[in-house]
């Protein structure tokens, strides 16, 4: 066992949080709370990964659920394209495996939404097979420890931490070593200042042996590279007075996919396309690689210009059986205070 293992494992045995996806090698929960923890810290993954349990207990219940309850289970979380690959992947777990996770990297790779990342999760604590888990808390820990200056966000850079890891990690226990890593960086080896070695370098057992806390570095690592473009939307969505609100399916190649929101117009710009409608309510959301700016408008009749297709009215008491995107539960429940 290298010295870093034995010393991190130690750490993480005296220092871990009791997480219910750890202490478990059944890779139905492991995988899942991996694709939650994706999404959103372990603080509030916690409530929808004991929700997703109970709703889906198993991967057949998961496999045989209704795609809408599926995106109901995982409002708010937001990208929903990962709750449709879940849903994807426990079906093809169920027709091509009979249910029981496979044991192999390619075969576990091949699911839906299942990268690198997932894949080497769910191999490492469900069947100990000693493949590194490389995050964002890994990254930031591996340049550090090795006072790595390059932006660490390229296929060469990514392929050497790779290659350290594989040297380091523990064959007897991979999942130990993996878990370690990962609470390394969610408890000690946080981003920026906040790493507990900048108030005190003997708060991180490892203090001794990093190259950037010698060097001075550990509040500017890692190093990445330029961030690719936001791109700005303007959505203008109507709802009817007096009748109430309408709803559509998004359909196509866009955000949203399979959720509802309300009918639309998109503009090239924040400029107000539809004259003597009432803004009631604007809200910006950002996605990854979007800035959405919402607009919502009350109106009589629909406006010219304004995608009704496939709409239909929904009465108030079943707004809540839609799953709709996060920035449009927060509009309905605007209106339920506003119109109560
Ligand atoms: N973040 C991602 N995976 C995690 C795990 N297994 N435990 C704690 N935090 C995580």
């Amino acid at each position: 066992m290298s010295l870093l293992s034995e010393e991190l494992i130690l750490w993480y045995s005296n220092n871990k949080r009791n997480l219910p996806w750890r202490d478990t090698q059944d890779a139905y929960p492991i995988w899942l709370s991996e694709i939650i923890l994706q999404q959103t810290q372990v603080k509030q993954g916690l409530p929808y990964f004991n929700r997703f349990i109970a709703a889906f207990p198993t991967v057949q219940a998961l496999a045989e659920a209704p795609e809408e309850a599926v995106l109901k289970q995982w409002q708010g979380l937001g990208y929903y394209s990962r709750a449709r690959n879940l849903h994807a992947a426990a079906k093809s777990v169920c027709e091509r495996y009979g249910g029981r996770f496979p044991d192999t990297y390619e075969a576990v790779r091949a699911l839906p939404g299942i990268g690198d990342y997932t894949a080497a999760a769910i191999l490492s604590f469900a069947f100990r097979q000693p493949f590194p888990v490389i995050d964002g808390n890994v990254f930031r820990v591996v340049s550090r420890i090795n006072g790595m200056t390059e932006p660490i966000d390229t296929p060469a850079c990514r392929a050497e931490i790779k290659r350290f890891l594989e040297k380091q990690i523990d064959a007897e226990r991979p999942d130990l070593f993996n878990q370690a890593m990962m609470e390394w960086g969610a408890l000690l080896c946080l981003p920026g200042r906040s790493a507990l070695c900048q108030q005190k370098p003997e708060a991180c057992f490892y203090h001794k042996h990093c190259q950037a806390l010698k060097a001075g570095l550990v509040d500017r690592l890692p190093v990445k590279k330029e961030k690719k473009a936001v791109r700005e939307r303007y959505l203008h969505y109507c709802y009817k007075t007096p009748d109430g609100l309408y709803l559509r399916r998004r359909q196509g190649n866009d955000i949203w996919k399979g959720l509802f929101d309300l009918p639309c117009m998109e503009t090239e710009s924040a400029e107000v396309p539809l004259p003597g409608l009432k803004c009631v309510k604007q809200y910006t959301h950002l996605l990854s690689h979007q800035r959405l700016h919402l607009f919502f408008y009350e109106t009589a009749q629909w406006p010219p210009g304004i995608d009704t297709d496939g709409c239909f009215p929904v009465a108030r008491e079943h707004w809540a059986d839609y799953a709709v995107p996060k920035v449009i539960e927060k509009f309905l429940d605007f209106l339920r205070k506003k119109t109560r």
